[in-house]
């Protein structure tokens, strides 16, 4: 319902969240891309292929039973910004109330940033991805960690090896 941002008019659906909210992982991107926006789901294209199988190589899934083994997917804009242009730091900073209360009533254990534009708005930081990632973080009492945007891995595959590291650590804090 809320009216103050004008990338709702640009949007076609709003793109909540998918997953299961339970999920001990809450994983948060940047913003709906064209699948993303028709579809009015999360990590729906390519990016969120990779996503998937990402998630899978640590065993979860956003379509799993149990929630010990789910994942539940947003992003900082719910609404996909006109022609895929990055959003500009104002249109995050006004929507971010709403996904820090989503935050905090989905209670996940775990936070994952992916990429720049969220490790920067969740975390508050100037700081790119390149030194964020890798380490942990603490959001409100929330462990987070961050890694390359999926769709960064997609363009330079060299990425991987450090995405994965992430991931592992990352495993190991949810396996105790
Ligand atoms: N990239 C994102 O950051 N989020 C999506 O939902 C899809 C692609």
């Amino acid at each position: 319902g809320f009216e103050g941002s004008a990338l709702r008019l640009g949007a076609r659906n709003l793109v909540f969240a998918d997953g299961d909210p339970r999920a001990r992982l809450m994983v948060i991107g940047e913003a709906p891309g064209r699948d993303e926006d028709l579809a009015g789901l999360p990590f729906v294209g390519r990016s969120g292929q990779l996503l998937d199988r990402m998630l899978a190589a640590i065993g979860l899934s956003r379509k799993a039973e149990d929630p010990a083994f789910g994942a539940y997917i947003t992003n900082v804009l719910p609404w996909r910004p006109p022609q895929n242009r990055d959003p500009s730091g104002d249109e995050a900073v006004l929507l971010l109330p709403f996904l820090f209360r989503h935050i905090e009533l989905a209670r996940p254990e775990v936070l994952l940033l992916l990429g720049s534009p969220a490790v920067r708005a969740v975390m508050a930081t100037a700081d790119g991805i390149t030194r964020m990632r890798g380490r942990w973080l603490d959001w409100r009492g929330v462990p987070a960690i961050a890694t390359y945007h999926p769709a960064a891995l997609l363009r330079d595959g060299s990425k991987k090896r450090d995405a994965w590291a992430d991931l592992l650590k990352l495993k190991a804090r949810l396996d105790g």
